[in-house]
């Protein structure tokens, strides 16, 4: 035991190095951001191709660094793990809102969304915000996996009795996902997407997981893939909820 005890101590502390960093480098970074904006807006008025080549250019930095910032923000999203401030919360509210969210979105790629809530789900009880990102990265791979030819977001939710438990299933008719892909989907940073940070998936699960429920994926090439998420209606047990430390050493500051 002495021995998975060290490796998770050295992950642990991994993970506080890496936290830190990540978060000291945001702050230059938000500085980098609004100096851009200015120098954008500098040139803003002029209308000599040397001014339009600069803002090219600024635009093209701007871009960057706000890429930058999303990158850090998911990869500070995932260290830490869910707050964990857990509340009765209605599941089909959730995804209700997660849905309405990103519907303009869709709407746009041709995606139709449809949503059947089950009317007997009891509250669960979970960190809303953790569980509403986890939902969210699910769903927006589904939109990513449907960008190009359109297709449908079904999604429904249903009470299960023994032990008692809430499922969400996510259906997209996307592209679908290959074999050996699908081995490692929740691996950290793995990803088949130019611009991904393949930290989508590994958060959900984790979140999901610190709720003590699961997450599961089976797809279909060429015709789509359904994710399984079940969450205990008790919420997470108590081992759960306290952490393990891990996530202290980033600060919120
Ligand atoms: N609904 C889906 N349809 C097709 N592929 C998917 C879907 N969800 C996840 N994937 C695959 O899993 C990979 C990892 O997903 P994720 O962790 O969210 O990272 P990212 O979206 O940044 O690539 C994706 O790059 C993609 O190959
Ligand atoms: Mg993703």
């Amino acid at each position: 035991m002495s021995g998975s005890g060290k490796q998770s101590d050295r992950l642990a502390f991994l993970g506080q190095l890496a936290g830190g960093l990540a978060h000291e480098i945001k702050n230059p970074l938000s500085t980098m951001m609004v100096t851009l904006q200015l120098l954008k807006e500098d040139w803003d008025e002029e209308t000599s191709p040397r001014a339009m080549r600069t803002r090219q250019k600024l635009e093209l930095l701007l871009k960057e660094v706000h890429r930058l910032e999303g990158i850090l923000d998911e990869f500070l999203r995932y260290a830490r793990g869910a707050d964990k401030s857990l509340a009765p919360c209605d599941l089909n509210d959730l995804v209700q809102e997660v849905l309405d969210f990103i519907e303009p979105e869709t709407a746009r790629f041709g995606i139709r969304i449809r949503f059947a809530p089950a009317a007997d789900l009891p509250e669960c009880r979970v960190d809303r915000n953790a569980i509403k990102q986890a939902l969210f990265n699910i769903v927006i791979n589904a939109q990513h996996a449907m960008e190009n030819d359109g297709g449908e977001l079904i999604v429904t939710t249903e009470r299960l009795a023994d032990p008692e438990a809430a499922k969400l299933r996510i259906v997209d008719t996307g592209c679908g996902i290959e074999p050996d892909v699908l081995t490692r989907i929740f691996d950290v940073y793995y990803s088949t997407k130019q611009r991904g940070t393949g930290l989508g998936l590994p958060t959900s699960r984790r979140f999901i997981e610190e709720h003590d429920g699961s997450i599961t994926v089976q797809s279909d090439v060429g015709r789509g893939t359904a994710v399984e998420v079940i969450l205990p209606i008790a919420g997470p047990a108590a081992s759960t909820v306290v952490g393990e430390g891990a996530e202290e050493g980033a600060g919120d500051g």
